[in-house]
């Protein structure tokens, strides 16, 4: 399986830090953001992966990872996205990377408290299609600026909405996600949004359809740092008392 960290966009809900530098290169407690990210994965048994990034400060990610060696990543490989065009336009950039092999996705803004590993051992065991990763999440105020999973008899994922008004359900689809090598016909046949991007809950929504969807609820901590000013600073509380990527 080969790993794909997300690290684009223009961290907008982040200004004005985010015009000095790109959002993931943040500091979170003692270390940029995109670390934790990188290191979640290592640490899920994922080491060789790509990081997507853009913008004006992308040659600084050079300067932190370097080969990668120093974070535990066998092989790194950089993509360039010119422009932002969302998730899963940042996703395609990856196709000629993975290959025919499967992919685990991670948005480099996502903080866990506890390992992935058992989520990954899931989808090596999963004969086909994707696999996500939900938190339980109570604030319905909160949950409207996620992905929400609309469930079925608390067993299976109807639909995931977009940052809903109505949240249909308290699980939130957190920035992880596993695909087969289905996903790039998928990619390529997607419509942007309503805000012009091509969304990754539009890839899920698509495995959906053609029943071809698992997923874990995780437990522990969860935070997307790059969400508000608020979660950037519940993410570093959370780091700083209890640390992250515990293995259980
Ligand atoms: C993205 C996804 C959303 C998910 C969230 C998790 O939102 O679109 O479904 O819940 O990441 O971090 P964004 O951060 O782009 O608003």
């Amino acid at each position: 399986m080969k790993g794909v960290i997300l690290a684009g966009g223009t961290g907008s809900r982040l200004h004005p830090l985010t015009r000095i530098t790109n959002k993931h290169l943040l500091p979170i407690y003692d270390r940029p953001m995109i670390s934790y990210a990188i290191e979640a994965m290592i640490q899920a048994g994922v080491s060789e992966m790509m990081l997507v990034t853009g913008g004006t400060h992308a040659g600084e990610f050079l300067r932190l990872l370097g080969n990668g060696q120093e974070f535990g990543v066998d092989r790194l490989f950089y993509a360039y996205q010119e422009k932002p065009g969302g998730i899963a336009e940042a996703l395609s950039l990856a196709e000629r990377f993975v290959g025919g092999d499967r992919s685990m996705v991670m948005l480099g803004d996502n903080v866990f408290e506890r390992s992935l590993r058992p989520c990954v051992d899931a989808f090596a065991r999963q004969a086909h299609g994707a696999r996500v990763v939900l938190t339980h999440e109570a604030d319905r105020e909160h949950l409207r600026h996620l992905g929400v999973a609309h469930l079925n008899g608390a067993r299976r994922i109807e639909r995931i909405v977009e940052k809903p008004e109505d949240p249909p359900s308290e699980y939130a689809v957190t920035g992880v996600y596993f695909y087969d090598e289905t996903v790039w016909k998928v990619l390529s046949e997607l419509q942007p949004s309503r805000r012009g991007e091509l969304e990754i809950t539009d890839v899920n929504n698509w495995y959906l359809d053609h029943g071809l969807i698992e997923y874990d609820v995780i437990e522990g901590f969860w935070g997307d740092a790059g969400e508000s000013m608020q979660a950037y600073y519940e993410v570093q509380d959370f780091v700083r008392e209890h640390g992250v990527n515990q293995e259980t």
